[in-house]
């Protein structure tokens, strides 16, 4: 094909590094590991010289701050985690060519010999300025070691070196009332001398690469946090720090100091290549070096500044090494409504969804992909895990490739039949099934996985549907011959299954070519744990190849021999995701709890008013009532309608919001009304009440209801 010359022979394909300060959970499989993997094992199926590395991320403050609260060393954290980790991602079939650690001693010399060039080059501006310091823990702070309130947003929880309510990247000395995370000391400032990247001189450079250059290709959510940023001015970046772990300062006066992580953190992906290149007996220079190397990052969105302005910076400013051609970052993925998170325990952590969901790597997988963050933040709900389970992988391609192979050894005795003569149907199905590896391929080179995923569904709708019109089970009765044209090409579609399905479902499309016999190797008996293993062994031979789907007439040629019929998926119970459901449930009790007992919420309360007498109290009619009619209000963004029923009436109230809540899901809840309040028209439409809010610890807005989680005592009622 004209295309497969054009396109670049090589691909290096990174996903971030994680942080080895706890195990990891569905939010990085969906929104980095499983997009990536999708997209390196597409490459590689379809001929593509393919480095996919990783690694631990093993410096910086996040594993310092872990190893302090449970008094151990930081070594001993990264150990735990990197295993964890890395188990993990074996587990569920990331096939990383390399998956290394920032600790590694090739990454220590990779990185030295980075910063060394470049100071060398005088890319660094060397100053003395002053820095916020603990003098409790006689520590400078910086990073995730200072808290205070965003100068952008106003945001108070804001780190020394990130504000995770806006995504701005700041410095330390920026923060607003700043506060030791360590000792809760206010810091003094204390003078040190630190090296920067004065990123200002990059501006041209990455107006003209990323402003001018990517605008089309780019992610608009990538692209807009770029420009943003450049639009912004950009400012010299410290790339050094005052701390005891990490990388040291390879340079004169850099005694007690060490790499900033995220200076050091992206060139691991170097030295990921590099180690991997080494056991392989390759050159790693060419995957970081050649033009012809298409260099692709896959991570979350708060990592975007770091992989498309500052790392590139330093690339740049090295001089030898490739820019990436894409960074498809994606957006978060939350569970069950709330922000996951590693602290609160708010999350789905694979190790345990492996205990109680064991061998079932793919649903996790599709269910993720399916649903991935791509383009807005998602949430990931029991419920819809479930549907995607029993409504798509059993009932849709479980039972087409069930019902192929049991009626191929009832007929057949195993033996693909002979087609004979083909209807209109049989080509036009056969047709479709063709037009399949293109369609997919389109969708996951423009890093639409979601799509991709659901062509492959529809791919398997395509067999169920085929089959269901054709009725081999009735046809059987007074037409043999015919049934065995149907069978043939109804094993044509199982077997493009099979190829195009590796990229999304490894394990099952492992176990389908099994069933199928098509030529991979690997015992009947293996279970997933053993495929996983062998998943990136370079010596698997699969006989059929990506384009083969489109090309070939015959992909399983009659007589060929094909094994026992096996499930593919099972059935997920409603006991099991109520199990799950009250898991999450327990959590949040726990959360509740502790967030009460230290008094509600990490935010201020709010002072209290102005006393005012039992009377005026009196006059406030507060009623509980429950919503029975819920809609947004054209044109308002954050108002919705509501029909309330107050047990005196039903009334119309217009409420500000709708930027917290989905109308229909707040349709029966139960709220607190104030029903004596004048009312008063919101754009054109009369409200005649108000229904009192508060916010969880989340800083979400929930009905003041007594049941509602996360509603402590000396919360604002507005
Ligand atoms: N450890 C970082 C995080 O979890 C990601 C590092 S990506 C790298 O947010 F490029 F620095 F490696
Ligand atoms: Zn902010």
């Amino acid at each position: 094909m004209a295309e497969e010359v054009k396109s670049p022979a090589r691909y290096t394909i990174t996903a971030a590094l994680p942080y080895t300060n706890g195990p990891i959970h569905i939010g990085h499989l969906a929104g980095v590991y499983v997009p990536a993997d999708i997209y390196a094992r597409y490459q590689r199926l379809i001929g593509k010289d393919v480095a996919f590395v990783c690694g631990s991320d093993e410096h910086g403050v996040a594993i310092s701050m872990k190893a302090k609260k449970e008094g151990v060393t930081p070594k001993d954290v990264i150990d735990k985690y990197h295993a964890i980790i890395k188990k993990s991602f074996v587990d569920f079939g990331i096939t990383f060519d390399n998956y290394s650690r920032t600790s590694a001693q090739i990454h220590h010399k990779t990185a030295s010999e980075f910063f060394i060039k470049l100071y060398e080059q005088g890319d660094f501006i060397e100053e003395t300025t002053a820095q916020l310091y603990d003098e409790e823990a006689e520590q400078f702070l910086a990073d995730r070691f200072v808290v205070g309130t965003c100068p952008k947003c106003g945001h108070e929880e804001a780190y020394g070196d990130q504000c995770e309510n806006c995504g701005s990247t700041l410095n330390a000395t920026d923060l607003i009332n700043p506060k030791s995370t360590i000792t809760g000391a206010v810091p003094t400032l204390k003078e040190t001398k630190h090296w920067f990247l004065p990123l200002d001189r990059y501006e041209d450079f990455l107006k003209k690469w990323i402003l001018e250059g990517h605008k089309k290709d780019w992610k608009p959510n990538v692209y807009g946090q770029c420009k943003s940023w450049i639009d912004g001015g950009l400012e010299p970046r410290a790339v050094t720090r005052d701390l005891d772990w990490g990388i040291p300062v390879p340079v004169k006066d850099g005694e007690g100091k060490v790499l900033y992580v995220w200076f050091d953190a992206p060139i691991g992906y170097i030295s990921s290549t590099k180690e991997w290149a080494k056991r392989e007996g390759k050159d790693w220079e060419p995957y970081w070096k050649d033009k012809d190397t298409k260099l692709l990052h896959f991570i979350g969105k708060d990592n975007i500044v770091f992989h498309c302005i500052i790392f590139p910076s330093i690339l740049k400013a090295h001089g030898d090494y490739i820019l990436p051609e894409n960074v498809p970052a994606n957006e978060f993925l939350n569970l069950e409504g709330n922000k996951l998170s590693t602290s609160k325990n708010w999350a789905v952590w694979l190790h345990e969804y492996l205990e109680e969901f064991p061998d079932m790597q793919d649903v996790l997988r599709y269910t993720l992909t399916a649903n991935a963050p791509e383009t807005k933040d998602n949430d990931f709900t029991w419920k819809d895990f479930q549907a995607r389970n029993n409504n798509e992988l059993v009932a849709i391609f479980g039972n087409f490739i069930n019902r192929v192979v049991v009626l191929t050894h009832k007929y057949y005795n195993g033996q693909v039949p002979a087609a004979g003569n083909l209807l209109q149907v049989d080509k036009e199905t056969l047709a479709e099934l063709t037009k399949y590896p293109g369609i997919i391929s389109s969708s996951i080179e423009r890093y639409r996985f979601r799509e991709a995923s659901q062509e492959l569904m529809n791919l398997a709708r395509l067999g169920n549907k085929y089959l269901a019109d054709e009725e081999p089970w009735k046809v059987i009765k007074e037409n043999e011959e015919r049934v065995k044209t149907i069978m043939f090409v109804a094993l044509q579609i199982a077997t493009g299954l099979a190829v195009l399905s590796e990229p999304f479902l490894p394990f099952t499309s492992s176990k389908l070519k099994q069933i199928l016999r098509l030529g991979e190797e690997g015992s009947d008996g293996a279970n997933s744990q053993q495929i996983a293993a062998t998943l990136n062994n370079e010596s698997r031979k699969d006989l059929l190849k990506w384009s083969d789907v489109s090309n070939e007439e015959t992909l399983l040629s009659p007589g060929h021999q094909i094994g026992e019929a096996e499930l593919l998926y099972r059935k997920i119970e409603d006991k099991e995701i109520q199990a799950q459901l009250d898991k999450l449930e327990a959590t949040k009790k726990a959360n509740t709890s502790t967030a009460l007992s230290t008094g509600t919420t990490n935010k201020e309360l709010m002072p209290q008013k102005d006393t005012i007498t039992f009377d005026e109290f009196t006059k406030l009619d507060i009623r509980v009532g429950t919503i029975i009619e819920a809609e947004k209000m054209a044109k308002a963004k954050k108002l919705l309608v509501l029909k309330v029923d107050t047990g005196l009436d039903t009334r119309t109230i217009v409420s500000g919001i709708a930027e917290s809540f989905i109308p229909e899901e707040i349709i029966g809840k139960k709220v607190t009304v104030l029903v004596n309040l004048a009312p008063r028209a919101l754009r054109g439409v009369e409200s005649e009440g108000m229904i009192l809010m508060t916010e969880n610890s989340e800083g979400k807005l929930v009905f003041v209801n007594p049941d509602e989680d996360g509603v402590g005592n000396g919360l604002t009622i507005n």
